[in-house]
């Protein structure tokens, strides 16, 4: 059994979906950052209401616990509309998709989560209904096949990915609004952490929140587990307020380095410096050294490390950066070997 990761950025547990839950903004306006983002729905929302027609399909894609969930949700709030939420690999037949989509309602949002994970056959039911709202079932298999076509309801998909990479081209090319997710910077999660501690009715300094903010691999879901440890921490081992100093001091208990990383980070970064020598190494070897899925590397470890310049990714592998020595206090030895990104270290 691994740990419970307390950055990991998946949802642990009824319980916890609950409390996010009371924490999950319903308007635009209550979605803290993504400027840029919200600004391009927002067009799209109003000009597709004064048409009366759906917002045209949305692909979400960036890392774990950034907000697509909830913003699939605020997207059907401002659209006034319903939500039906389905998960990519839990749609294994194309029967399950057919179910899903006759059941919409005009207007309806389809949320699909994981959808880089939906089955091909599965994939291929969608295209059609994304395109001309319709599907095709088969009746009959072999000399009289013959299939019937049901008109669905128009509606939008929205769908979320954390791997673009693994999304088809014919699939990617059918969502008329792809949206891509940043990680927040320091002062949109304090904004975030602030409204949070308001309504756990959690009396904390601002400094205390900052500190989180700084803290939070920047993303949401990270900064409202980290409050709750916090939270936790101040009501058995102090008087219940958060301060800076209780704050840190949780923080250390959690793991939770100065900028931010955990432990499986910072593993992830060892193994780069001290078994591969800063690399290249293949994702692979580090999946494998790590006794931990490529997979897991990929979507939730390493675009933190990537976004802060501790790891590079080049067509060898990965290597450690500069900073990744500096911040696990180690001693830069730079390659023996120099390849072309490194001929500088020769015009010295
Ligand atoms: N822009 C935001 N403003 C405020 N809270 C947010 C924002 N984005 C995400 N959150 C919070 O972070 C948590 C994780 O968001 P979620 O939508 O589940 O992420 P994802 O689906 O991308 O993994 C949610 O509980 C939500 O309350
Ligand atoms: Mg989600």
């Amino acid at each position: 059994m691994t740990r419970e990761r307390i950055i990991s950025n998946q949802s642990q547990g009824e319980q916890e979906n609950q409390l996010n839950y009371a924490l999950r903004p319903q308007r635009f306006e209550q979605y803290v950052g993504q400027e840029q983002l919200i600004r391009k729905l927002r067009i799209a929302v109003t000009a597709a209401k004064s048409r009366g027609e759906p917002v045209e399909h949305v692909l979400l894609h960036g890392p774990p616990g950034l907000g697509k969930t909830t913003l699939a949700h605020v997207l059907a709030n401002e659209m006034g509309a319903a939500v039906q939420v389905a998960n990519g690999p839990a749609i294994s037949k194309g029967a399950d998709l057919v179910g899903i989509l006759t059941k919409l309602q005009k207007g309806d949002v389809l949320f699909i989560d994981e959808i880089h994970r939906l089955p091909v056959i599965v994939e291929e039911h969608l295209y059609s209904a994304m395109e001309d709202f319709k599907v095709d079932i088969p009746l009959d298999a072999g000399m009289h096949a013959r299939t019937v076509t049901i008109p669905l309801e128009p509606f939008t998909l929205v769908g979320a990915t954390t791997r673009l990479g693994l999304l088809t081209g014919p699939m990617r090319g059918r969502f008329g609004i792809p949206l891509n997710l940043q990680f927040y910077p320091p002062e949109a999660l304090h904004t975030i952490l602030q409204q949070n501690a308001r309504l756990l009715e959690l009396v904390a300094e601002d400094q205390a929140l900052w500190e989180l903010a700084r803290r939070s691999r920047g993303t949401p879901r990270v900064a409202n587990r980290l409050l709750r440890r916090a939270r936790d921490y101040a009501a058995v081992e102090a008087s219940g307020k958060l301060t800076l100093a209780v704050t840190q001091k949780a923080l250390e208990l959690e793991g939770i380095d100065d900028r931010g990383l955990d432990e499986q980070d910072r593993q992830f970064l060892k193994i780069i410096v001290e078994v591969y020598e800063g690399g290249p190494v293949g994702i692979e070897a580090v999946a494998a050294t790590l006794g931990e899925e490529r997979d897991t590397l990929e979507d939730v470890v390493e675009p933190f490390l990537l976004q802060q310049a501790l790891v590079t990714r080049t067509r060898q592998g990965r290597r450690a950066t500069r900073l990744a020595y500096d911040h696990l206090g180690l001693k830069w030895n730079p390659p023996q070997q120099p390849d072309q990104d490194e001929q500088n270290l020769f015009d010295s």
